[in-house]
């Protein structure tokens, strides 16, 4: 979703600043921007479509100078184009400001602004923002003063960055809902919504959290609230090197983090599995672990594919711990007042931590006395910082906006969480050393996956332009169809539906014909023999069948178009590596489909919005 970068201190801004650009271009935007301090002058050049072109727009403008910000949008109120596009300027020219977010009233705000006289350009919430801070900003306010005076009147989400040709050894930065770091150099100062865009510069980092606002000097950073109270903050450092947000010799983002995933599922292990005692540690939680265990209910909420790997780990927990799992999209459940028993305990899970929805649902079910623990791959996100405790997956940044390598990691995460909390429960020692041995051999059974990519890439070729699939899947590999849908129709457009397989025969049968390309995940577990029944009710109406099954099963050729093979595990462990063959297949369609696959038409890495 948007992206905001801001820079002040000694070096020249636009360069920095559109590399920041470009660090962010993952989350999705349809339109960019920048705006330098020159010469005390506001400077404002912004184009619709991609950064290349905002590049080559200004590289004959002079856009000299040492402080300014910049933005990738992703529209929500007005069409992507030049004018709508970020930064926004007040009347005069002497403000310029980037937000995040969406200004709920900003239809009050801009009626009663233009009866004082203001002159609009844009269709857009944010433009209501700079010309209300200019009001504050006009009866003598400084533009700290503005900036917090101006918030507190709005209503809704913003991160924001505003500089003023005034004030030019002043940028301020501001949130509420929407995420925005600080980072702290040299006489430097780097503010975006996301590190990624500043770690090139420096690993030191300030986390603003909701209605602080920063007050960013060339040399010099203070926190305050809204309402003008000094915040004392810790400048934290970031994990990570920039290699890791770089694609390392892949032709994509997408493919690189596929082929990370017998690492990523290697470090959420890392430490938590106790192979003597047959069970797991998981640090971050075990201070809540009578809760866990004596808890009515759980519940889990997320949004896309970590709603997906909350599903699986419902039957997880359900079938191994005996507790009531409910799993609910993180949208529905922030407003549809359910029942939290008395002693409940909420995971949300989130790659990003930083999911409006996710964030929302967190907040709700602590308000209805829930102990709320996150499942997070971004250490330091909004809902890690805010979960009562939680479980990092430790995966490394996911740029690819096709969630994969974190899909792998929640679902190892969930499966540490049922043999931890099954060894407490009715689970025997023999049964958990036999799950760590699965689990610690699931790695190498994914690298055996990604090796043999023949079949996948041959498949591909031949149904790359087939207009509709359908996935089919039962028990834990029913969210894994689920899964495979949502990842072909994300990146390559085609229309994919997932469905638990028995559910086909009312309904989805119907669309059965010899152009439908039917994937089912039908590994030998407890439904192996239901699964062969709905092959065979797609096969008699000529359906097409790519069958993704265990190893050694040869009986399946005789029924199946195509067979995947992956190795043999544990049913409940099963997703970890039947998901990979549809990531790659789905990665495959859509490059045979000239598709951008990193960077998806009409999508966001992190939904910020709701
Ligand atoms: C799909 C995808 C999305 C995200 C969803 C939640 O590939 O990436 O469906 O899974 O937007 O995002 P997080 O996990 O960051 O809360």
């Amino acid at each position: 979703m948007c992206g905001i970068v801001g820079y002040i201190g000694s070096k020249e801004a636009t360069p920095i600043l559109v590399e920041g650009l470009k660090r962010l271009e993952y989350r999705g935007y349809d339109s960019a921007g920048v705006a330098v301090l020159t010469n005390g002058k506001i400077t404002i050049e912004k184009q619709a479509g991609k950064i290349g072109g905002l590049e080559k727009h200004i590289v004959n403008r002079d856009l000299s100078g040492k402080s300014g910000i910049a933005h990738t949008r992703w529209a929500t109120h007005g069409h992507p184009t030049q004018t709508n596009a970020h930064p926004h300027a007040d009347c005069t020219g002497t403000l310029a400001l980037i937000h995040n977010g969406i200004i709920e009233n900003f239809g009050a705000i801009k009626t009663e602004l233009i009866a004082n006289g203001h002159n609009f350009i844009t269709d857009t919430d944010t433009e209501a923002l700079v010309h209300l801070i200019e009001e504050y900003y006009n009866n003598g306010h400084d533009l700290e003063a503005a900036v917090r005076a101006a918030l507190s009147q709005v209503e809704g989400t913003y991160g924001i960055a505003v500089i003023s040709s005034t004030e030019p050894d002043t940028l301020i930065a501001a949130r509420r809902g929407s995420p925005l770091v600080v980072g702290v150099g040299e006489n430097e100062f780097v503010v975006a919504s996301d590190v990624s865009a500043i770690i090139s510069h420096t690993k030191d980092v300030t986390y603003l959290e909701d209605n602080e606002v920063a007050i960013i000097k060339r040399n010099k950073l203070t926190i305050k609230t809204i309402d003008n109270l000094e915040v004392d903050k810790k400048v934290e450092k970031i994990a990570f090197d920039l290699e890791k947000i770089e694609k390392g010799g892949y032709d994509h983002f997408m493919l690189k983090e596929i082929m990370e995933q017998p690492q990523t599922i290697r470090d959420a292990m890392r430490g938590r599995l106790l192979e003597d005692e047959g069970t797991a540690r998981l640090g971050g939680i075990q201070h809540e672990i009578d809760s866990l265990i004596y808890a009515p209910q759980m519940l889990f909420s997320a949004c896309g594919t970590s709603w997906h790997a909350a599903l699986i780990g419902e039957y997880m927990i359900e079938e191994f711990v005996r507790t009531p799992v409910e799993v609910e999209y993180a949208s529905e459940f922030r407003y549809r007042d359910p029942v939290i028993e008395r002693g409940s305990v909420m995971f949300v899970i989130s790659q990003s931590g930083e999911t409006a929805d996710t964030l929302a649902a967190l907040r709700e079910g602590r308000r209805k006395g829930a102990k709320v623990l996150g499942i997070c791959n971004v250490v330091g996100s909004t809902i890690a910082r805010e979960s009562d405790a939680g479980v990092y997956l430790h995966a490394g940044p996911e740029i690819g906006v096709a969630s994969t390598k974190a899909f792998t990691s929640q679902v190892t995460v969930l499966s540490l969480l049922t043999l931890l909390l099954g060894r407490m429960r009715n689970m025997g020692a023999s049964k958990g050393v036999r799950i760590v041995k699965e689990m610690e051999a699931l790695p190498e059974k994914v690298s055996s996956i990604l090796e043999n990519q023949g079949t996948i890439k041959a498949i591909a070729r031949e149904y790359h332009q087939s207009q509709n699939f359908l996935y089919l899947g039962r028990g834990y590999n029913f969210p894994v169809a689920l899964e495979g849908a949502l990842k072909l129709k994300e990146i390559s457009y085609i229309h994919a539906e997932g469905y638990p397989a028995a559910e086909m025969k009312h309904g989805p049968i119907a669309l059965i014909d010899e152009n439908m390309p039917v994937v089912f995940i039908a590994t030998k577990d407890s439904t192996y023999e239901k699964i062969i029944s709905n092959i065979e009710e797609v096969k008699a109406r000529s359906g097409r069948i790519i069958a993704i099954a265990t190893e050694g099963d040869t009986e399946i050729k005789k029924l199946a178009d195509h067979v995947i093979y992956v190795p043999q595990t544990l049913e409940f462990l099963t997703p970890i590596l039947t998901i990979i063959p549809l990531q790659l297949l789905a990665y495959y369609i859509a490059i045979l489909r000239g598709c951008d696959v990193d960077q998806p038409r009409n999508l966001a890495k992190s939904v910020t919005v709701e």
